[in-house]
């Protein structure tokens, strides 16, 4: 089955539909694994998941979370890590109790991938993840599965791509402060959620959009590998299809 695609008017109906499509599987089922990601594309969706939170008694408790990477190195506490990131607009304002992002401390090789193993022996333990949310960054990558990754990959140390470091320098006050490294979970991983929402938004997103949804499905734009799973939603505002032959508006 090709995997579909919704364009919303905007951002905030983009959220809007992400946001019901996250809290209608919370509540159609209560200890629901998810996989979430970083970046400013999902902010608003997880602003919506607070606000039900609130005001209409979501509930979050017996749900457990995945994140699905992290900068290496990076210590927790630091106010550039994605445990940080995760904590501060989405779980503090939450009742989810059971939350994890990859861990980012710096040490050897082999406790790192020690770790990564115990990452994905988690993800299995809890009954592997139901949906997996998404953003795409302009270099093709899902998490920080850059160019080259293959569909098998599982979670690991990666190298980041001079367009992933690039765009992230404003937020580390410059390119020479942003890592070289994350931790990641793999394309293969991604591939085993039961159900899969990409989310894009903005003109600067259609071309990356266009190459992952339109060209040969391969390494070379990493979220194309997401059309190869059955149960894949592709969620757009006007900006990020408008490069999509044929997009409904
Ligand atoms: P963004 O990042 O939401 O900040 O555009 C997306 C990504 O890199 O996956």
């Amino acid at each position: 089955m090709p995997a579909s695609v919704f364009v919303a008017k905007n951002y905030d109906s983009l959220c809007d539909l992400v946001a019901d499509r996250l809290a209608a599987l919370v509540q159609a089922k209560p200890d629901a694994v998810l996989g979430l990601a970083t970046g400013s594309t999902p902010l608003g969706v997880y602003d919506r998941l607070a606000r039900r939170h609130h005001r209409a008694g979501l509930d979050f408790s017996r749900v457990t979370c995945f994140n699905l990477d992290e900068y290496y190195p990076m210590t927790p506490a630091s106010p550039h890590s994605y445990h940080h990131f995760m904590q501060e607009n989405l779980f503090r304002q939450i009742n989810c109790p059971r939350w994890f992002v990859p861990d980012g401390r710096p040490r050897g090789e082999d406790e790192i991938a020690q770790a990564c193993r115990s990452y994905e022996a988690h993800i299995a333990a809890a009954g592997g993840i139901d949906l997996q949310l998404l953003g795409i960054g302009r270099s093709g990558h899902i998490g920080f599965n850059e160019p080259g990754s293959l569909p098998d990959s599982r979670t690991r140390l990666v190298t980041l791509d001079p367009v992933t470091r690039q765009d992230a320098a404003d937020s580390f006050d410059g390119l020479e402060n942003v890592p070289r490294q994350a931790v990641s979970m793999g394309i293969g991983t991604i591939l085993d959620a039961r159900e899969i929402v990409i989310m894009a938004s903005g003109a600067a997103k259609a071309d990356i959009v266009r190459s992952a949804w339109t060209e040969d499905v391969s390494g070379r734009v990493p979220a194309s590998w997401v059309r190869l799973h059955p149960n894949t939603r592709l969620c757009l505002d006007e900006g990020a299809a408008r490069l999509l032959p044929n997009s409904r508006f």
